[in-house]
């Protein structure tokens, strides 16, 4: 028997009724290389089809009512790729940005950008900032683009603005505390990643939101990215309320 996406969206939603969705879904998108690689293709095949697969899964992040979703599309540590396939990553992005950010609009999204930005070329900056400044007002699904992001350099730099503040008098050494680094990361304002997902079967954060990431639940899945769809997602949404949060507490189940 066929089953509509929507049906089974519809099941699985009542599968989760009463448990807690997460508010943050944050992915590592891992696997275009071997996705291509395993067809024959060259790598960029992959990247432009996981291209694909996170359309899809934008939708579907609305769709189901997550709150923000944060995509790692490119790290500070990816720069050491071939020269080629770096290129063709940004050429990617500008395409990604330039098309989709009028559909991404009306859809009532909003756009961040996380990462370092020094060092970055003058157009795609430009571009990323037009993204954030066009969709700023919108009040629906909130997507944070990790782009050059490395969370150490992200904790760096916000502990340098703090050493500066203290330097300059303007705070006191006891004043940087979990809450004021919180607030100058490029995170700030978000709510941490309920759930971090990474596809590809690898089992490693590969320096993303480290900082973030204390409390956060992780699903890793064997699919390569451009092979992961909304069933996926659901999967890994219903493994989600399965689980028991218990912050270093004791479960509500033992009360
Ligand atoms: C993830 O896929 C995309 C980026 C890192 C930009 P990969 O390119 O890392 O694919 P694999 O891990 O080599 O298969
Ligand atoms: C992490 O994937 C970065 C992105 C998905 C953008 P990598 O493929 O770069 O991570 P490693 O090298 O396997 O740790
Ligand atoms: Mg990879």
């Amino acid at each position: 028997m066929s089953v509509s996406p929507d049906r089974d969206l519809q099941a699985s939603a009542s599968e989760r009724s009463g448990a807690k969705l997460p508010r943050h879904v944050a992915f590592i998108m891992d696997g275009n290389g071997r996705w291509a690689t395993s067809r024959g293709l060259p790598r960029t095949e992959g990247h432009r089809q996981g291209l694909e697969a996170l359309r899809n899964m934008i939708r579907h992040a609305g769709k189901v009512g997550i709150e923000v979703v944060t995509i790692y599309s490119f790290s500070s540590e990816n720069w050491s790729r071939p020269e080629t396939e770096v290129s063709f990553l940004m050429g990617l992005l500008r395409r990604f940005v330039q098309r989709d950010l009028s559909e991404l609009h009306d859809a009532n999204v909003r756009i961040r950008i996380i990462g370092g930005r020094n060092g970055l070329d003058a157009g795609i900056l430009k571009l990323l900032q037009e993204a954030e400044e066009l969709t700023s007002g919108n009040t629906g699904l909130e997507l944070v683009v990790a782009f050059n992001y490395g969370a150490r350099d992200e904790i760096i730099r916000a502990a340098q603005v703090l050493a500066q503040k203290v330097a300059a008098g303007e705070m006191r050494p006891e004043e940087l505390t979990e809450a004021a680094l919180t607030e100058q990361l490029d995170t700030r304002g978000l709510p941490d990643p309920d759930l971090i997902i990474r596809t590809s079967g690898e089992m490693r954060l590969s320096n993303f939101l480290l900082w973030q990431a204390a409390y956060s639940e992780f699903y890793f899945c064997d699919l390569l990215w451009p092979d992961f769809d909304a069933a996926a997602f659901d999967k890994a949404l219903d493994c989600f309320c399965a689980r028991d949060r218990r912050y270093g507490g004791l479960s509500a189940k033992t009360y």
